[in-house]
């Protein structure tokens, strides 16, 4: 059904073009809330900082996870209250962490020397701390943030530095996260790092929240599995009420998702410019690259491409490549699809999440254009410069 739009916003705009979908993230919003009741929810909007996009997400009642500066800032000017910000980051100066406990309302100490930064500023009696308790997961060595080879969060071994630290500075801890990785389809590492993490909960007394992080894959290709919230869901209120029993007393829980909400919802339009057959492989050159949609060349991820012109044609097995300087410049390797023509719009699937917001200028390109469709399928353009939020 999209199909005709999609054409008709190929036309009306020129690729490359991200088209983003309102029912979509509405549809899969819902699916969150109703699989995880009683969990506060953050939308990591480094997957995708468009905001209108993040306006609907807010329109359903989500908070907004944040790591940056401009990421606060656009937080804020899109209406949310401080409690409604959280903040997760690594790596920080002392400026950025000020910052950050100003104007979130949760930030997540990653280390030993933020923990130490945020005493000696005196910047709130109650802290959070980012754990790593081991376990780790995700689609891809770059996005697994637990385990032992990550950069992310506190060791467990330094736990008990954390608490006397704390002490030091007359801090309570009153708060833990974790984030595993990201794109995790299979829920029961998930639980499995809840679990684990529960347990290291029990030896804080005055805990009142945990922050599960995100992480909930996604079906990229066609025989991908969705994540099985609803078996989730059940599970994680179980060893919520365990935890709750063994601690006697209730425990506020939330989870901040990024791709879930967002990647189904979005596509890369891009039109044929070329197309060249060479020994070894046929190339149909496309008018984007990975300055658009890095994914395909940084974690070798697969996106379904289809093609809105001419699809009944002979499937082949082809490379799909942009126009970047670089061989590695592919949206599709070994791709078994009808050849297409020149000119043909193609959809790069499930572009929504991680697609805009890691874009860049490379070989001096612009980025491209975004539109949305509402719910009521009205086509709207919400292309957006992100140059203001990175001025300090
Ligand atoms: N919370 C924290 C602290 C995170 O670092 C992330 C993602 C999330 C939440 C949201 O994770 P999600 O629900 O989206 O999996 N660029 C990569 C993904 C990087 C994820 C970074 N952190 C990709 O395109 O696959």
């Amino acid at each position: 059904m999209l199909k005709n739009i999609f054409l008709k916003i190929a036309r009306r705009f020129e690729t490359p073009v991200y088209v983003y979908d309102e029912n979509t993230i509405r549809k899969n919003s819902k699916i969150l809330k109703k699989y995880l009741p009683n969990a506060k929810l953050y939308f990591a909007c480094k997957a995708n900082n468009n905001p209108q996009i993040i306006k609907i997400i807010k329109s359903e009642g989500i908070g907004i996870e944040t790591v940056s500066f401009g990421e606060i800032k656009l937080a804020k000017s899109l209406g949310f209250l401080k409690n409604q910000i959280s903040f997760t980051a690594s790596n920080i100066d002392e400026k950025e962490l000020i910052y950050a406990s100003k104007n979130t309302g949760v930030v997540n100490l990653d280390s030993l020397n933020q923990i130490k930064l945020w005493g000696e500023n005196k910047l709130g009696k109650f802290i959070s701390l980012r754990i790593n308790t081991g376990i780790g997961a995700g689609h891809h060595s770059h996005v697994v943030t637990g385990g032992n080879y990550s950069k992310f969060g506190i060791i467990l071994k330094d736990l008990k530095t954390a608490q006397d630290l704390a002490k030091k500075y007359g801090l309570i801890i009153s708060s833990l996260h974790q984030h595993i990785g990201s794109n995790i389809y299979d829920y029961s590492i998930m639980l499995k790092a809840i679990e684990k993490l529960l347990v290291v909960a029990s030896n804080f007394k005055d805990l009142n929240h945990i922050d599960f992080g995100g992480g909930f894959g996604m079906p990229y290709r066609p025989t991908d599995k969705s994540f099985d919230f609803e078996n989730f869901g059940k599970k994680l209120n179980v060893l919520i009420k365990d935890f709750e029993n063994r601690i006697k007393r209730k425990i506020n829980y939330s989870f901040e998702p990024g791709r879930f909400l967002v990647a189904q919802a979005g596509n890369l339009l891009v039109k044929v410019t070329d197309i060249k057959k060479t020994p070894q492989n046929v190339f149909v050159g496309v008018n984007s690259g990975f300055n658009h949609l890095i994914r395909p060349a940084m974690y070798d991820s697969y996106h379904h491409i289809t093609n809105l012109n001419s699809s009944n044609r002979p499937k082949i097995k082809l490379n799909i490549a942009g126009n970047i300087c670089e061989s590695g410049d592919l949206f599709a390797k070994n791709r078994i699809m009808p050849l297409p023509k020149i000119g043909d719009i193609l959809v790069i699937q499930n572009a929504g999440a991680y697609g805009i917001t890691m874009a860049s200028n490379y070989n001096l390109r612009p980025l491209p254009k975004e539109i949305l469709i509402t719910k009521n399928l009205k086509i709207k353009n919400i292309s957006f410069s992100r140059e203001n939020f990175l001025k300090i």
